[in-house]
């Protein structure tokens, strides 16, 4: 019921507030290719691509991804032809600190690479939206102390942190501290399915980590290197430089299967231990109640310092959305089998008496629950007031089918309607008081997903792998033009 037809027909950016922004995101291991060149050293996902090919679907890996290392200057006319407001990128912290410690070097063709991006999207009108980590932590700290599983990453992070703001802040605005930190802990260290592929034998052979504390203690790094972050900016950099700082992290929506307490209970649990998780800390200065209960002592503590520098830590609070789940309580939970995803006591399904809870689309785990971007704004109100949300991503992709003429491929009529249901009922948020201040779209250019590798295409933008990485606009590119058109605006 996530994809009847609302009738967002006339849906323009004039649906949205005047100071409404739209935009569309990507990240630095996805896009940037180049992976060995200019100085930038391997990060753990250049090391799992190539460690564990059998676990990206066509065996791919962001080598040499969309090349926008050394196409960028073609591909940001592109952006402003479509009419964006914002650019999102992610800064590879190998590529500018090759040896993860900034005491250790500066890659200065890092920091030129960064500069030329920033100031050509700027030319062009666009406000550059920096996430500092998506993911690629440099294998030097890897090999070195484990990353993030190690508390000593918070300095270092920390240290890079700060040399990005003061080479970029002057032109920056908007900084994104971590990119889904949940996924990052959950998928390389409970399932093992990214990197650093860290998961222990519940799941397939894979036994080299301990499921049942490492993503907790992952998470609990991560979000000290957040605060670390925040603290830092907000001291020294956010007076002259008048820039936002916040987190992005995402969530399905939670839907009770059924309407019983159970049902409605598992839910709000689920919430907890996928949101709740990163977003309980860095508002409230814990982690959810319902984790400490479940989790027990395998749930590290914050002292009463680091509580505090959690609390508050955010201008904005970064929102991914793209999907939803039916939440039920689970009977199958195992004392012996510990684990992040069986910890919350909740079971996660995609469909009801045979149904599913939204039409299912080419990427395996996406099902179209338009509908949920609305409960989500109002459950993220409710419980975490923040004083202004973006949707820093929300997107669907296309099935990589090599049979298909360009032509066909470049007719993307899913996305078209994936968006449009989503802005309308993020329309529909907003007129009922929730203070979203922005939309971006995952993602620009087809590009390498992760798992899915190349198999899945998520761009407006197509990329002829075969062909050169030549781009081409989809109609999903002319339909966002169209809706994005300055005539249609009421400022
Ligand atoms: C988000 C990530 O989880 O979802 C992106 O921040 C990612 O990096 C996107 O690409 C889509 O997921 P995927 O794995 O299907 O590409």
């Amino acid at each position: 019921d996530g994809d009847h037809d609302a009738s967002p027909l006339e849906l323009s950016r004039a649906s949205f507030p005047h100071d409404f922004t739209f935009g569309v995101a990507s990240s630095a291991y996805q896009y940037e290719g180049a992976a060995n060149q200019n100085g930038r050293r391997p990060s753990i996902w250049d090391t799992f691509t190539k460690l564990y090919p059998d676990k990206i679907k066509d065996h791919s890996s962001g080598m040499i991804a969309d090349e926008f290392y050394y196409l960028y200057k073609k591909d940001i006319p592109l952006l402003k032809e479509i009419g964006w407001d914002f650019f999102r990128f992610s800064i590879s912290w190998p590529r500018l600190v090759p040896n993860g410690k900034v005491s250790k070097g500066v890659n200065q063709q890092g920091i030129n690479f960064y500069n030329s991006l920033i100031d050509e999207l700027l030319a062009y009108g666009i406000q550059p939206f920096v996430t500092l980590f998506h993911w690629d932590v440099p294998q030097t700290l890897e090999d070195k102390y484990g990353g993030f599983l190690s508390r000593e990453i918070v300095d270092d992070f920390h240290d890079y942190a700060d040399l990005c703001f003061k080479e970029f802040g002057d032109r920056v605005k908007y900084w994104t501290t971590l990119n889904e930190p949940n996924n990052f802990a959950q998928f390389g260290y409970a399932t093992g399915t990214y990197a650093p592929g860290r998961c222990s034998n519940y799941i397939g052979n894979c036994t080299n980590g301990n499921s049942a504390t490492e993503p907790y203690i992952v998470a609990h790094h991560l979000l000290l290197s957040h605060a670390s972050v925040v603290q830092l900016y907000r001291s020294k950099y956010q007076t002259s430089q008048k820039g936002k700082i916040g987190l992005g992290t995402s969530t399905y929506w939670m839907k009770p299967k059924f309407p019983t307490d159970q049902s409605r209970d598992a839910a709000m649990r689920a919430l907890d231990f996928q949101f709740g998780w990163i977003v309980d800390p860095i508002t409230f200065g814990d982690y959810p109640k319902s984790m400490r209960n479940l989790v027990g002592t395998r749930l590290p503590n914050f002292t009463i310092a680091e509580s505090k520098m959690l609390r508050g830590s955010y201008d904005y609070l970064g929102v991914n959305y793209y999907t939803a789940r039916y939440v039920d309580e689970s009977t199958s939970y195992s004392t012996t089998n510990l684990s992040y995803t069986t910890d919350g006591r909740c079971n996660l399904t995609t469909e009801r008496d045979g149904i599913t809870i939204g039409k299912p689309t080419p990427v395996v785990w996406i099902y179209m629950y338009p509908k949920g971007i609305r409960d989500l704004m109002h459950y993220v109100k409710n419980k975490y007031n923040p004083s202004v949300i973006y949707i820093l991503e929300n997107g669907v992709g296309d099935a990589n089918n090599v049979t298909l003429s360009l032509k066909d491929a470049l007719r993307d009529t899913l996305r078209m309607k994936y968006h449009k249901l989503h802005l309308f009922y993020l329309s529909k948020a907003i007129e009922e008081g929730v203070n979203v201040k922005g939309y971006l779209t995952w993602s620009f250019l087809d590009n390498f997903s992760w798992a899915l590798g190349y198999t899945v295409r998520y761009g407006v933008i197509f990329i002829d792998y075969k062909n050169g990485l030549k781009r081409y606009p989809k109609d999903s590119s002319l339909w966002f033009k169209q809706f994005l058109r300055a005539e249609n605006t009421t400022h």
